[in-house]
């Protein structure tokens, strides 16, 4: 299924803005991951939306196993002509969020939530698709006065529907590339350890 994405495959890689979201993105998904006890290396990984693989590559050069998805024809066959390039064997992808593993332990969803028709019940969908202890990380433009983005009370709002804890949203960064200054926020929580119902406190 193409949403019209497919249009913007070829030569997504040559923007530097979206390559500089991507680096910048990385950078906090590093610092979010922080004192979490999960390790990029040998990580099982969802990256849903994600588009050429700009995060998806650093995700492998990390050492993460990678799982990635997106609806886009187009933008999965450039990110297969770079599996193909490099040879790597710890990503796979498809096009269908139905097809990925469960228990994982992290997904990351990189510039891809604000599109959706459902964002609510889709991060309940990936929410179930974690490990107890994983964690879901997201970013977004900031809801703009044209109305694009999400806004802080929105991702807060569906992140704790989805039934995780820890939930926080902040700015991700502020990265200048092509003459913009990019400051999206990052959204994150952790599928909790014990059943909510079972805990004592
Ligand atoms: C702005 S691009 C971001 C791509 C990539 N994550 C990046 O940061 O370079 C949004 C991506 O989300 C994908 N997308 C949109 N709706 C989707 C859905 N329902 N399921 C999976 N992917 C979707 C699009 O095809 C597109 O590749």
């Amino acid at each position: 299924m193409d949403d019209g994405w497919d249009r913007y495959a070829d030569g997504w890689d040559d923007h530097e803005g979206a390559r500089a979201y991507a680096r910048a993105a990385f950078a906090s998904l590093e610092s979010v991951l922080d004192g979490t006890g999960i390790v990029l290396g040998g990580a099982q990984v969802v990256d849903f939306g994600c588009g050429t693989g700009l995060l998806t590559e650093r995700l492998v050069d990390a050492g993460s196993e990678v799982v990635a998805v997106d609806t886009s024809p187009a933008m999965l066959a450039v990110l297969e002509a770079k599996i193909d390039r490099h040879g790597w064997t710890t990503v796979t992808t498809t096009a269908e969020l139905a097809d990925s593993p469960s228990g994982n332990d992290l997904i990351v969803c990189s510039s891809v939530c604000s599109f959706l028709d459902d964002y609510p019940g889709t991060a309940g969908q990936l929410t179930a698709l974690l490990r107890p202890g994983g964690v879901f990380i997201q970013w977004d433009w900031e809801r703009s006065e044209d109305d694009h983005g999400l806004s802080r009370s929105e991702v807060t709002d569906a992140l704790r529907s989805a039934g995780l804890e820890r939930v926080e949203v902040e700015t991700a960064f502020e990265v200048e590339a092509e003459g913009q200054t990019m400051r999206p926020l990052v959204g994150h929580g952790r599928r909790p350890v014990e059943p909510v119902g079972r805990r004592l406190s």
